[in-house]
């Protein structure tokens, strides 16, 4: 079913893991995405394997002039419009308080909560005429209080909360703001919080499973399907939804 018919979709950096699983799931149910990111190779990868419905973009959402070529691209190729807007590009940094460095700490706060947020303010004249949506992604790290990831935690906090606070702003504006939390999927982004190669941080995370109570780990649909339901879900702004086969319960034996 396409239920996406016809939306044009921007999603930052989909030219891997859960961005690039959303713009296949999104595309195959009808939606026109545009996808961002600094590796061009990356994103001409995934845009070709999905087809016409799927165009990119190469910028940084750190830099003012990429976040606009962004919204123009994705609008030109929405047929002049823009529907929703996921802020899904982060960083991470492999560190606890002992340690931590400043630049790398002003760094993910830049890439994760300042660009998406300058991102979004960017959107609003676009998503105002569409009556569209916007979606962020947070943690399961908000969820639960894991040591050594601190600058990416406190990012994913600011997220989550901003998302909520601009939720109330935009609401007026008819635009929805909503936030998906995911569990572990194993993507690069792992690989660089395990500090393994990609092919051993993958297999490393598919023995995450016992972590969550649904018993295995996520993949990029389950987070797509999650966002799908949140396009589409016209009375749904401030949400904070927990796509995490259970993890952020913290369950544990006693
Ligand atoms: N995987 C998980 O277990 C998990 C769990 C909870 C939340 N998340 C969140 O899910 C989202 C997607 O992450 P992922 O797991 O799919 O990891 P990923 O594969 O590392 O994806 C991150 C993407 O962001 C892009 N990016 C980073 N900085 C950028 C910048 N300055 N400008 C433009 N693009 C940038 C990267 O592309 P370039 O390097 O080419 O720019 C990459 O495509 C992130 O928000 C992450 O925090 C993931």
């Amino acid at each position: 079913m396409n239920t996406l018919q016809d939306k044009s979709i921007l999603i930052t950096g989909g030219g891997t893991g859960i961005g690039a699983g959303c713009a296949a799931y999104f595309a195959a149910h009808g939606a026109r995405v545009t996808i961002s990111g600094r590796r061009e190779n990356r994103l001409r990868e995934v845009a070709e394997a999905i087809g016409p419905a799927c165009h990119w973009v190469v910028g940084d959402v750190t830099v003012a002039q990429s976040r606009q070529d962004m919204l123009d691209a994705a609008i030109q190729h929405g047929g002049g419009k823009l529907d929703v807007l996921v802020n899904n590009a982060a960083i991470t940094h492999h560190s606890g308080l002992i340690g931590l460095d400043e630049a790398a700490l002003v760094q993910v706060l830049q890439n994760n909560v300042a660009a998406p947020l300058m991102l979004t303010q960017a959107a609003v004249p676009a998503l105002e005429k569409t009556h569209g949506s916007v979606i962020f992604i947070g943690s399961v790290h908000t969820r639960l209080a894991l040591s050594g990831r601190l600058a990416y935690a406190a990012s994913k906090g600011a997220v989550q909360t901003m998302s909520r606070v601009l939720a109330s702003e935009l609401g007026p504006k008819k635009i929805r703001v909503n936030c998906v939390i995911p569990g572990a999927v194993a993507t690069e982004i792992n690989a660089a919080v395990t500090g393994q190669d990609p092919k051993e941080a993958k297999a490393f995370f598919y023995k995450l499973a016992h972590l969550h109570p649904i018993g295995r780990i996520g993949e990029t649909e389950d987070i797509a399907q999650a966002m799908e339901y949140l396009i589409n879900a016209s009375w749904t702004t401030g949400a904070i939804l927990d796509v995490d086969g259970g993890m952020g319960l913290g369950s544990t034996k006693l």
